[in-house]
């Protein structure tokens, strides 16, 4: 166990012996130290490399339908095997005339902003290709997909609490790290988080992708005006539609509804329910501080023996106050972080495996 959480655990435990009230009047701060949340220093693996057109089309075997991987709104992804024999994810873009200039912008802005950024908890950008119009990104493979496919997609076995429980501090982490100052110098918004740019590799680690729409928020620019609102339906910060004011706190919110989906394995937005409850935050607001009620929005595919109340009940609360419609009253990334790590060591404790979840946190 990394010494930093060795004594952070100490503490956490000389403190609950004596403090024995809820745990939401826990400040988290007196019980996860700080480093805890800072990645661990890694080297940049190398810088974003440049690709031929031919060398896209060599990896993916010409965009073959057996290497496509999924397909989004702006263009294909595809499985590809690079000439040095890494595996690599790489989009396609491909977008009507019309909008050319779009993704031409969000194709910039993800090379610049995501070749320097380095996290475990971001996905890695490898490379890319800009050969006269056509338009590639590769980054790196993430073998099992994205999170939405596991709670109510093509997933064939859907995802217990503890590994839910990961991929939310995987992502909370990755957040965090965009909104701190320690990746480049200045704050980042991410604008476009929901259950699909969160992408799970083969140990069911979360990071985060899809950086087309992000923000940098200058110092003492805590609030950026837009006349455009850019982002994804079910996932939209109420203050930031109706205002046109983004803030780090819009990414909380999107973060606090793929907590919902977490929990309750249903959509963001449910196009088969109706007028009054495709949104999943309005479907289920009114029910998350109530533990009775509370049972019945638990997603029934998740198996019973994975979770205990207590750490559901947390969450739940979590979820609720990251999509407060005042954006001032949502928790930080930072908060949710320290938060997840107490819901996942209070699960594992319920269900004796305290000694596993120190291991995840
Ligand atoms: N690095 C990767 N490794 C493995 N699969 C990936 C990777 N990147 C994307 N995918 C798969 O490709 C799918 C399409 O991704 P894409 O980002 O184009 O669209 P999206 O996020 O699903 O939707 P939208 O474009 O509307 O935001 C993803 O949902 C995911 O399943
Ligand atoms: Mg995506």
């Amino acid at each position: 166990m990394p010494f930093g959480l060795v004594s952070a655990w100490n503490k956490r435990r000389r403190s609950m012996s004596q403090d024995h009230s809820d745990p939401w009047i826990y400040k988290p701060a007196e019980f996860w130290q700080l480093e805890d949340l800072a990645p661990q220093p890694r080297k940049r693996r190398h810088a974003s490399s440049v690709f031929t057109l031919k060398e896209m089309e060599e990896a993916t075997c010409s965009f073959s339908d057996g290497n496509l991987l999924g397909k989004g709104g702006f263009g294909r992804v595809y499985r590809g095997t690079l000439k040095s024999g890494e595996v690599v994810a790489i989009k396609k873009m491909e977008l009507p005339a019309i909008k050319a200039a779009e993704g031409e912008r969000e194709f910039r802005v993800e090379v610049d902003i995501l070749s320097r950024l380095d996290h475990p908890n971001l996905v890695s950008l490898i490379g890319y290709c800009a050969d006269g119009k056509q338009r590639f990104l590769v980054y790196e493979y993430m073998h099992n997909g994205n999170l939405q496919d596991h709670l109510n997609g093509i997933g064939e076995r859907r995802m217990d609490w503890p590994l839910r429980l990961k991929a939310a501090l995987g992502a909370a982490k990755g957040l965090a790290y965009l909104h701190s100052s320690s990746c480049l110098g200045i704050p980042i918004v991410h604008r476009d988080f929901k259950s699909t740019n969160v992408l799970l590799d083969a140990n069911f680690e979360a990071k985060i992708s899809d950086f087309g729409l992000a923000k940098l928020m200058p110092e003492g620019q805590e609030t950026h005006v837009t006349a455009r609102v850019l982002g994804t339906f079910g996932y939209f910060d109420p203050e930031y539609t109706s205002t046109g004011k983004l803030t780090l706190q819009s990414d909380v919110y999107a973060f606090g509804v793929v907590l919902l989906e977490l929990l309750t394995g249903r959509r963001a937005v449910d196009l088969n329910q109706g007028p009054n409850d495709q949104n999943l935050v309005l479907q289920v607001r009114h029910l998350l501080n109530d533990r009775k009620k509370l049972r019945k929005v638990i997603d029934p595919e998740m198996a019973r023996n994975s979770y205990t109340i207590e750490s559901i009940v947390m969450f739940a609360n979590l979820a609720s106050r990251c999509v407060r419609s005042e954006s001032n009253e949502r928790p930080s990334m930072v908060d949710c972080v320290r938060e997840i790590q107490m819901i996942i060591y209070t699960n594992s404790k319920g269900l004796g495996m305290v000694m596993h979840s120190l291991r995840m946190v």
